[in-house]
Formats: structure tokens, sequence, C-alpha cells
């Protein structure tokens, strides 16, 4: 398969909103725990729109991912996501917050495993990301990298 098609497949697929319960506790658990202004968010993949929602104060996020094709996609096609988006919010608002938020997102292609120019963060997440990347050696150099970054 095309790596475009798989991540468009990815994007339309990972999260739906329409009752999963996965779905809703990834919300929660963002909701409860990515605090703060600025947020990182590490292997953003291409659903960096949808879940961007759930930050519950972030004006700026930094995302991350080492494969164009997801930034591309996050960049690029938040109308195709519009769907999730809304059942997305409607969650949110029906059982987390009834405010808004549309933080200003920076993509940055990138290795998590490397130092990177990122700043710093309030608070940063990974979601798949980490349990990927093939070695010990790399998830502690991921982990090591992303205390930098707070
Ligand atoms: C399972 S996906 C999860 C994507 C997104 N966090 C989500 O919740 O939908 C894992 C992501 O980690 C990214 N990734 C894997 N290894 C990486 C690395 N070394 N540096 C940066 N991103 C990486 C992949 O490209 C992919 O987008």
């Amino acid at each position: 398969m095309d790596i475009k098609e798989y991540v468009h497949g990815y994007a339309l697929t990972a999260y739906s909103f329409d009752g999963n319960a996965e779905d809703n506790t990834v919300a929660e658990l963002i909701y409860k725990n990515v605090k703060g202004k600025k947020v990182l968010d590490l292997g953003c993949g291409p659903t960096e729109p949808v879940l961007n929602i759930f930050y519950p104060e972030a004006k700026e996020v930094v995302a991350v991912d080492r494969l164009q094709e997801n930034i591309s996609f996050a960049k690029n096609n938040e109308r195709l996501l519009g769907g999730i988006i809304e059942r997305a919010m409607a969650y949110k608002q029906g059982h987390l917050s009834k405010m808004g938020v549309k933080p200003k997102v920076r993509y940055v292609l990138g290795d998590v495993t490397k130092r990177l120019k990122l700043g710093k963060s309030d608070s940063a997440m990974q979601i798949g990301c980490f349990g990927c990347l093939g070695t010990r050696k790399n998830f502690e150099l991921a982990v090591k990298n992303a205390y930098r970054y707070l």
C-alpha cells in the first residue's frame, strides 16, 4: 500500500469518537494530564487536529513526527477530519469542558530519539510512538529528550 493511502486510512480510523470507549479514555487522559499553554506531542501522526481539542489550556502545540506524510496530512486535511473533530468536540463539551480550545500548531519533521530544537514546553505527551522505537536504547533516548523539553 502506498504510504499516503496508509496515512489517509489511519487518520480517518484511528479515532472515530462514535461511542468508542478507547477514544473517550484517550481524550480523558489528555484532558487530565496535558496541562499548560505550550504542549509537545511526540510522534503526533496525522491525527493532531483531533487530539489537540482535548488539551485543557494549550495556546501553542509543537507536534513532531518523523514521517513527512503524517505532517502533510495533518496540515492540509483538517477538512477531511471534520466529522471526527465535530464528534470529538461534542464528547469534550458533554463530558469534560464547554471551553473551546484552538491552539496554534507548529509541525516539526524530526526523530524523537534525537535532540531536536523544540524549545521548552509545559507538557509533553506521546501516544503510540515510544513503543515502536525498536530498541530499549531508543526508548530511553526518547524519554530523556522528552524531559529536556520540559
Ligand atoms: C501509532 S502512531 C500514533 C500517532 C498519533 N500519536 C496518534 O495517537 O494517532 C505512531 C507515530 O509515531 C511516529 N514515530 C515513530 N517513530 C518515530 C520517531 N523515531 N520519531 C518521530 N516520530 C516517530 C510515527 O510516524 C507515527 O506517526
